[in-house]
């Protein structure tokens, strides 16, 4: 899924009226906007404002209570998290997933592996074959941890990271299921401004590299004004504002929900 040709005229990716309820709490609340194919695209918001509900819909895991989400020309309504990635949508997590027990290069195998396969009697048989495969697996865990700046670190166990490195591990991971599409939850929390600042560095080249359009969800907002073409602001669920960082430093709303606290 390394292709990111559109398969249909319209909106890469689009959101119509997308709604989604817990009991009583509206988590969103029609909110609507599109993101361009190879766009960097922020997605800001206060704690609590929907900003991983969002992400738990855009990657099935979590179904919408109301609204459309369309992603290149496909309706993704009641597809599995498995399945949005098979399509090409990948995603990391606020909370951390990674295998802590594992060295770091065997946490991106176990990604890949979730590739499309050859026959599991080649596995079985240990053919000439299979073993051809898993040296080109490893090949290719090696080297997406060579972008990531972890292969000094491929055999250390992955609890012993520091937790910058634990964040760019947890997008080697994604990268591994050559996605069209990655979204990055908070990939620069915990890091020191420096780290921050080679991680907005590291998504440019990335995003160059892989053919990747970005939705990055980031507390900091300076972080994002610099990496970003174009900002979302989600306040109590709803949609505030939409538009390049210049427009949104500028929008009365956005900086009374949101930057005004942090000035
Ligand atoms: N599975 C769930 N069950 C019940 N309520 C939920 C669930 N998931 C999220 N919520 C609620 O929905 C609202 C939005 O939560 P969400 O995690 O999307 O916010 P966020 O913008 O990511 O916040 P933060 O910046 O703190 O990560 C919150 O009030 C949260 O408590
Ligand atoms: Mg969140």
């Amino acid at each position: 899924m390394s292709s990111s040709t559109k398969t249909e005229a319209g909106p890469w990716l689009e959101l119509r009226q997308i709604s989604r309820q817990f009991g009583g709490l509206q988590a969103l609340s029609e909110v609507s906007f599109q993101v361009e194919e190879g766009e960097i695209f922020g997605l800001i918001g206060p704690n609590g404002a929907g900003k991983t509900t969002l992400f738990n819909l855009l990657s099935g895991v979590t179904p919408a209570s109301s609204g459309t989400i369309h992603w290149r020309g496909q309706a993704m309504q009641g597809l599995s998290p498995d399945r949005h990635n098979r399509l090409g949508i990948a995603r990391t997590f606020q909370n951390l997933r990674l295998f802590t027990g594992l060295s770091v290069l065997d946490n991106v195998l176990v990604a890949l592996h979730r590739q499309p396969q050859g026959s599991g009697l080649d596995a079985l048989l240990n053919s000439s074959r299979f073993q051809r495969r898993q040296s080109e697996l490893r090949q290719r865990a090696m080297q997406l941890l060579e972008e990531l700046g972890l292969a000094d670190q491929a055999h250390r166990q992955a609890s012993g990271l520091a937790y910058g490195d634990r964040r760019r591990l947890e997008i080697a991971r994604a990268l591994a299921t050559a996605p069209a599409l990655l979204l990055l939850d908070e990939p620069a929390a915990g890091m020191n401004p420096r780290e921050k600042e080679q991680l907005c560095e590291l998504l440019a080249v990335l995003r160059q590299r892989h053919q990747l359009t970005l939705v990055v969800i980031e507390h900091h907002v300076p972080l994002l004004i610099q990496l970003c073409q174009r900002l979302a602001v989600l306040d109590f669920g709803r949609l505030i504002a939409l538009g390049t960082p210049e427009q949104i430093q500028r929008d009365p709303r956005v900086i009374e929900a949101y930057l005004g606290g942090s000035r």
